[in-house]
């Protein structure tokens, strides 16, 4: 068993930055289990299928296997062997991945390839159940949050910077409706484990970020 830190939070307050950086500082692997979930949200994209039945159907079917693999320190998400790391980057992937992810047999597909990522590597796994369902004995358990404001500020930079039209209400807007759903689905909801401590980024830059979940990590092999 490896050692394990998870951080939970809700969409756009920072995580994967946050994680991608500390992994490559102490040397551990980086799972990005909300990517994991797109390939699934993209499956059925694909299939234009939104029917809770005909979606634990395929679940249950064998029809879909999703697989990572690193290229140097990044993950790449492989869907029935396509690599669509890019492919599920879309708003229309995002909005369909959080309808399919309240689905418990899209759950139940991803939770063992998770658990055993953690079991074979030391990992900084991010998304949003990891500290209370997926890895409860993680060794550090971290609940990284923002302002839905200030996380709608940081989503308008990245897509003004990559020259794609938006609005700054509307994202909040969208924000706020993500995190309805993720918060008060029935099974694996969004919540910070008991035993996660928080961190509210919306005052602190990303290396301060980094730096502090450092800290508890040393803090936690002392
Ligand atoms: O972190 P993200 O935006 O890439 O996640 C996409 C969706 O997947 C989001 O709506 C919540 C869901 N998700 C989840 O239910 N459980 C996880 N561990 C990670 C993501």
């Amino acid at each position: 068993m490896g050692i394990s830190i998870a951080i939970d939070g809700p969409a756009g307050a920072g995580k994967s930055t946050i994680a991608k950086q500390a992994a490559s500082e102490i040397g551990f692997i980086y799972v990005d289990t909300g990517a994991m979930y797109r390939a699934i949200g993209l499956y059925f994209l694909r299939k234009d299928c939104w029917e809770e039945e005909e979606i634990i159907k395929e679940c249950h079917s064998n029809h879909i296997s999703v697989t990572i693999k690193y290229k140097g320190q990044i993950q790449q998400v492989l869907l029935n062997g396509e690599n669509v790391s890019e492919l599920i980057r879309t708003e229309e992937v995002g909005k369909i991945t959080s309808f399919v992810s309240k689905i418990g047999a899209v759950r139940e597909l991803l939770l063992e390839l998770q658990r055993g990522l953690a079991k074979e590597h030391n990992v900084i796994m991010d998304g949003r159940d990891i500290g209370t369902t997926v890895l409860p004995n993680a060794q550090v358990k971290i609940y990284l949050t923002a302002s839905s404001k200030e996380r709608a500020k940081r989503r308008y930079k990245e897509l003004k910077e990559k020259g794609i039209a938006c609005n700054l209400e509307k994202i909040e807007k969208d924000i706020i409706a993500r995190d309805e759903q993720d918060i008060n689905r029935e099974i694996s909801p969004l919540r910070q484990a008991s035993d996660a401590i928080l961190i509210d980024t919306s005052f602190m830059g990303k290396d301060e970020v980094v730096e502090k979940v450092i800290s508890l990590y040393i803090e936690y092999t002392r």
